[in-house]
């Protein structure tokens, strides 16, 4: 029986692997919530880096889901007025929001050089992929 990875690794490993293996998925990461602060904080990724790895509550697509605890589709990002850019190749955005006993502890961000790539299976996926993370924090 191998030891268990700590979780760490294992989110990192959950964004290379979805990465490098669904073709529209470009960029992949965890944004968590801070404990006190109303802050997100980039704890894993997937492609190319960011300058964004903190994020302010409210603040572009990542910082709306985390008050509104809702997934946030966006198949075309140039359309939106509150967005952050992490790269000029990014055309469409889904966000997912993790709820661990109800309460929304952060969420999976991905990117997406593809116009309108994220559909309902896609989110109905990463919600199941978000519940099996959170129940390893
Ligand atoms: N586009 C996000 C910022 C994070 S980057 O995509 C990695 C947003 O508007 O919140």
């Amino acid at each position: 029986q191998q030891p268990e990875l700590p979780i760490n690794h294992k989110m990192q490993a959950v964004c290379d692997l979805l990465q490098s293996n669904v073709d529209t998925y470009d960029w992949v990461g965890f944004y968590m919530a801070h404990e006190t602060e109303p802050t997100l904080h980039l704890w894993n990724q997937a492609g190319e880096p960011t300058d964004h790895t903190v994020i302010p509550f409210g603040k572009g697509i990542c910082g709306q889901v985390a008050v509104s605890n809702k997934n946030f589709v966006v198949d075309d990002v140039h359309a939106q007025d509150n967005y952050i850019a992490c790269s000029i190749h990014v055309k469409s955005e889904v966000v997912i929001p993790m709820f661990k006993d109800g309460k929304n502890i952060g969420q999976i961000d991905i990117d997406s050089n593809t116009p309108n790539a994220f559909n309902e299976e896609d989110e109905r996926f990463l919600e199941w992929v978000n519940e099996l993370v959170a129940a390893q924090l």
